[in-house]
C-alpha cells in the first residue's frame, strides 16, 4: 500500500514543529524497536481545559512525522476530555490510513498526546478521568492495542 496524499503532505510539510518554552504539559515517547522518540509540548488554559497550542518533535520516520503533524493539528483548540478521543486510529482515519506496517508509528503520536497530558495533570495535582499512566516505550502496547 502507497502512501496518501494526506501522509506525504504532512511529511513534506509538517504542522506545529517546535517546542513550546513554558509548555503546561510536555511528553516524551518511543519505539525501542526502531529507535524512534517523539515529544509533544501543549500550552493549556487552566481555566478552560482548552490546548490552546501544541507542538511536536519527532525523531522518527515519516509515518511518525506526518502522524505527530496531525494529531498536533487533532488536538489544537479541544479540550482535555476531547484530546482524549484522539486516539492513533482517530490520526490515522483523519491521513486516510497508513500502510499496515506502519501503523505503530502512530501509537507513538497518540501516547505522545497521553504522556503530555499526564504531565499537566501531575503538575497541577489533578486527576484527567480516562487517562492511563503513559508508557515510556510503546513497544509494550503494541501487541493490545493496534
Ligand atoms: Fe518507528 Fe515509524 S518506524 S515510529
Amino acid at each position: 500500500m502507497a502512501y496518501s496524499e494526506k501522509v506525504k503532505d504532512h511529511y513534506t510539510n509538517p504542522r506545529n514543529v517546535g517546542v513550546i518554552e513554558n509548555a503546561s504539559g510536555v511528553g516524551t515517547v518511543g519505539n525501542a524497536k526502531c529507535g524512534d522518540i517523539m515529544r509533544m509540548y501543549l500550552d493549556i488554559d487552566d481555566t478552560t481545559g482548552i490546548i490552546k497550542d501544541c507542538k511536536f518533535k519527532t525523531f522518527g520516520c515519516g509515518a511518525a512525522v506526518a502522524t505527530s503533524s496531525m494529531a498536533t493539528e487533532l488536538v489544537k483548540g479541544k479540550t482535555i476530555k476531547e484530546a482524549l478521543q484522539v486516539t492513533n486510529k482517530a490520526v490515522m482515519e483523519a491521513l486516510d490510513g497508513l500502510p499496515p506496517i506502519k501503523v505503530h508509528c502512530s501509537l507513538l503520536a497518540e501516547q505522545a498526546i497521553h504522556a503530555a497530558l499526564w504531565d499537566y495533570a501531575e503538575k497541577h495535582n489533578i486527576k484527567i478521568e480516562g487517562l492511563e499512566k503513559p508508557v515510556n516505550d510503546i513497544e509494550e502496547l503494541e501487541d493490545e492495542e493496534i
